[in-house]
């Protein structure tokens, strides 16, 4: 088996783009907006539905790769490595379920649900600040950005200094050896 399944490589584009999206400009521009603003209402309900669809996206993925048939481990050429690029790729299923969760505490205990989708009659909280699950969701933010940019390095890693074609692993094609 030389690739992912199809599924799993289209869920993995469409989910990383989605998370750098919601890492980069969804969630620090929704943080500056005040919460007076009338575009907040909108621009919060946006960001929840991104984020649960991320968190479909990667649901899909994980139960895909636990069915189907994935190529064997990628060799980093070290044991060590590839300890790391197993404990990395855990981390990130982790931590990218951890952040919906934690979204999904923050619209939880602030009735954001109702904020953004109900009849108006629930007000949008003076501020998030100091909940819980809004301190986590923000720390988490900056593990994944932190794995990503491990993760980016390790391919380049595989890619121009083994040059083992890694990327070709997740990406479209036929899958038999
Ligand atoms: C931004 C969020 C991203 C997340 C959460 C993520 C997550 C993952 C995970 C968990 C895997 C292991 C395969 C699996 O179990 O599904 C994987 C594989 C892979 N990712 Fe990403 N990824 C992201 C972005 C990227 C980017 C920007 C690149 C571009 C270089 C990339 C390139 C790859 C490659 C080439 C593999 C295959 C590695 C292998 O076969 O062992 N990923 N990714
Ligand atoms: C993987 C999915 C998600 C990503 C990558 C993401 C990303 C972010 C980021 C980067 C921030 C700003 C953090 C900061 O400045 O400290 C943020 C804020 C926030 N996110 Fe998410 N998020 C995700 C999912 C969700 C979900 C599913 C919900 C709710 C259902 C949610 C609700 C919120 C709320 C309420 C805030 C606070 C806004 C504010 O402080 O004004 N997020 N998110």
């Amino acid at each position: 088996m030389k690739r992912y399944h199809p599924i799993i490589v289209a869920a993995h584009w469409v989910a990383a783009i989605m998370i750098l999206v919601a890492l980069f400009i969804g969630g620090p521009s929704l943080t500056e907006l005040e919460s007076t603003d009338p575009l907040k209402k909108t621009a919060l309900g946006g960001h929840m539905i991104w984020g649960l669809v991320i968190g479909f996206l990667m649901l899909v993925r994980f139960v895909m790769r636990k069915t189907t048939k994935n190529p064997p481990p990628a060799d980093a050429g070290s044991d060590m490595l590839n300890k790391g690029a197993r404990s990395a790729h855990i981390a990130l299923y982790v931590l990218v379920f951890a952040m919906v969760g934690s979204g999904l505490g923050i619209a939880f205990s602030a009735d954001l649900f109702a904020v953004s989708f109900g009849d108006g009659s629930t007000p949008m909280p003076a501020t998030f600040e100091g909940i819980p699950p809004r301190v986590a969701h923000g720390i988490i933010a900056w593990l994944i950005t932190i794995l990503v940019a491990m993760h980016v390095i390790a391919w380049a890693y595989h890619q121009f200094v083994r040059k083992d074609g890694l990327f070709s692993r997740m990406w479209f094609g036929r899958r038999s050896d």
